[in-house]
């Protein structure tokens, strides 16, 4: 699930569960939000432009660090997917994220509109890098920054004792490293090298290793993922018997239980950020 497309067509299943989790999901990833928002080195009165915020973040933090002064569009490919982060805005009265439906390889926003450009583990999802940074390039000031968070190494804890568990019995369609989808920028280096082939300056890239602590039971935390990422596992999943499945989701449950400590089950979130100066 890495086009377009794809995430058009798998959008209202996956809203469902977005939705359903995002409490929990919210706690487990606030590093991520934490980390862009220091990245960002923000100031009164800013306008931001959040790409692929899905549920909410970082925008909800990013928000909430600008105060009323500061204005943050909230944008996704897909108008479904921010339907939860409509409702909380309003729920809790935060009244500076406005949401758009934005596709980020053609942003509809004018010339140096943005101070700041960000994204939480949206942009390797791009299926062309190059025309989407171009085009955060062209929607940020002069000066301006991006900041994007993105996922390091498939082989870290989290995805080892999930999605690796699963590929020793099934096919996982999920794209190598290097290639559009969640692991594009496991290759060390190759945020920054894209950065600077867009035409940022003062590119930095980092891997930090973030505190990534899911609010409940290895049991319910593979729940959440399992919805989370459902389309991402492909059809074999739910071909097989009943009996081979729970076999391999005990087997899931019983890695990432090692993790679990005082009902809150964290293996930790090996990230990388990438930050460029217009
Ligand atoms: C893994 S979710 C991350 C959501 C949120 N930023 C977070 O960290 O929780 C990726 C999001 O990127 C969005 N997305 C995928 N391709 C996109 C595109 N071409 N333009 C804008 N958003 C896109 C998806 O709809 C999805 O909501």
């Amino acid at each position: 699930m890495t086009n377009p497309e794809s995430f058009r067509k798998q959008a209202p299943s996956m809203a469902e569960a977005w939705t359903k989790w995002r409490a929990s999901f919210r706690k487990q990833t606030c590093a991520g939000s934490d980390l862009i928002v220091s990245a960002a080195a923000l100031t009164k009165g800013m306008r931001v432009l959040d790409l692929g915020s899905g549920v909410g973040e970082p925008a909800f933090a990013l928000a909430a660090a600008l105060g009323p002064t500061g204005h943050v569009v909230a944008s996704d490919l897909v108008l479904e997917a921010m339907s939860a982060l409509t409702e909380d805005a309003q729920r809790a009265g935060v009244s500076n994220i406005e949401c758009v439906q934005a596709n980020m390889q053609a942003l509809p926003f004018g010339d140096a509109s943005f101070d700041r450009v960000t994204g939480r583990l949206s942009l390797m999802f791009s299926p062309d890098l190059e025309v989407a940074l171009s085009e955060v390039r062209r929607v940020l000031k002069p000066e301006g920054l991006a900041v994007f968070v993105v996922w390091g190494s498939p082989d870290q804890p989290l995805f080892a004792n999930t999605l690796g568990v699963l590929a020793k019995h099934i096919t996982l369609p999920i794209p190598p490293s290097g290639e559009p989808g969640p692991f594009r920028f496991a290759p060390s280096g190759s945020l920054h090298q894209a950065l600077r082939a867009a035409g940022f300056r003062d590119v930095e890239e980092r891997t930090c290793a973030l505190s990534w602590p899911w609010p409940g039971p290895a049991s319910e935390m593979w729940a959440a993922f399992s919805d989370l990422s459902g389309p991402a596992f492909g059809d074999e999943l739910g071909q097989l018997s009943s009996e081979r499945r729970a076999a391999i989701e005990r087997e899931i449950i019983e890695a990432l239980t090692a993790y679990e400590h005082d009902n809150v089950t964290d293996p930790q979130a090996s990230v990388v950020l990438g930050i460029g100066r217009r």
